[in-house]
């Protein structure tokens, strides 16, 4: 190993891509074609990861096997806290994408489905690639809040009709020229992501049964209102996970709405210098500020629980082993 040493500051994506092969040359390093897991039928494996995934032993440990150590690695300099670079291993490419995927024209507008850390970040990184109009929907309290102080429009429900009736308020009848989805619960009601759960004690789980009997929530109801909120001819970006093969979607609206659909795990070291530059040179995201909590690892099962459920403003907990 050449590029980094002991010593070095480096942070590590979520997927373990190559960096050298053809799909990681295409930007593409979600699809790995180094790390492919051919025999499930899956992409790049994933840190922390079920089967599907390659079963890849996560970082949130003391220590970390890292694959690929001269290209995977993002070194990253010293002088500020971890949390000013932590995120460019997951939340920050993953919100980053999920903006380019949405295609906001130049002052447009965008609707964030979802505010927790990927829905959040989303809205800054919209701001700062130069939508004119962010809004969001979500019904926690604190996350919110968040979403305020950054001047993001809010809208407090997830029901879809009345998300829809709003944002079409908002945006001259039409709707948004974009919808990005950043809506969790990738375990319910979906075959694939309950198998996850089961075969793994790794993957924190992700139902979040109070939000469930609040917002009513299933995956495929965030997409609907995607589908049903964006205007004409725009376009729907999602970052939220999917699962389940059989998930029936309404081809025939989005056929006729002429719809854009674009989504897939961050493809983390597309972005990096796109992002990182915005890291040292100052906090164009807030990042400094964007931990609810931080706690010691031993502490880590009642944070996931605490973040579940979302007691005590939970919304980003960093660990420090
Ligand atoms: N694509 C990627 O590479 C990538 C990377 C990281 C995370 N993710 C996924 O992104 C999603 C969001 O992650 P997170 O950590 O921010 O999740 P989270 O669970 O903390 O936040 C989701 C938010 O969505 C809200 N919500 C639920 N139903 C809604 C609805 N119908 N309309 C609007 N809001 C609704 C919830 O109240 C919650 O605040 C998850 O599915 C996660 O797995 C994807
Ligand atoms: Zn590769």
């Amino acid at each position: 190993m050449t590029a980094v040493k002991p010593g070095d500051r480096v942070v590590v994506p979520f997927n373990i891509s190559c960096g050298t092969c053809w799909t990681c040359s295409q930007g593409l390093q979600s699809q790995c074609e180094t790390t492919q897991n051919r025999e499930q039928g899956f992409g790049a494996s994933l840190f922390g990861y079920t089967k599907l995934y390659g079963q890849v032993p996560g970082g949130q440990a003391e220590y970390l096997r890292v694959p690929f150590g001269n290209t995977l690695p993002i070194k990253v300099p010293g002088g500020v806290p971890d949390d000013r670079f932590v995120y460019l291993s997951d939340v920050l490419p993953t919100a980053w994408q999920a903006v380019q995927y949405a295609g906001i024209p130049q002052g447009g507008s965008v609707l964030v489905l979802g505010l927790g850390p990927i829905g959040d970040m989303a809205t800054r990184v919209a701001k700062h690639l130069g939508a004119g109009q962010v809004i969001a929907s979500d019904v926690v309290p604190e996350r919110i809040a968040r979403a305020r102080r950054n001047d993001v429009q809010v809208i407090e429900t997830t029901k879809q009709a009345d998300v829809v009736a709003q944002v079409r308020d908002m945006t001259d009848g039409r709707g948004p020229d974009a919808v990005i989805d950043a809506v969790g619960m990738e375990a319910h009601g979906s075959p694939l992501a309950s198998l996850a759960q089961k075969a793994t004690a790794v993957v924190p789980d992700a139902i979040m049964e109070k939000v469930m009997q609040v917002a009513g929530v299933d995956r495929l109801a965030a997409l609907n209102t995607a589908i049903e909120a964006v205007r004409r001819g725009g376009t729907i970006s999602l970052s939220g996970v999917y699962g389940g093969a059989t998930d029936p979607l309404p081809l025939m609206r989005m056929f006729d709405k002429q719809i854009q659909l674009r989504m897939g795990q961050a493809n983390v070291w597309r972005w990096v210098p796109d992002i990182l530059p915005l890291l040292t040179e100052g906090d164009a995201f807030g990042v400094d500020e964007f931990a609810t909590h931080h706690v010691p690892l031993e502490e880590a099962p009642q944070a996931y629980m605490n973040f579940r459920e979302k007691k005590e403003g939970h919304v980003k907990v960093l660990l420090k082993p």
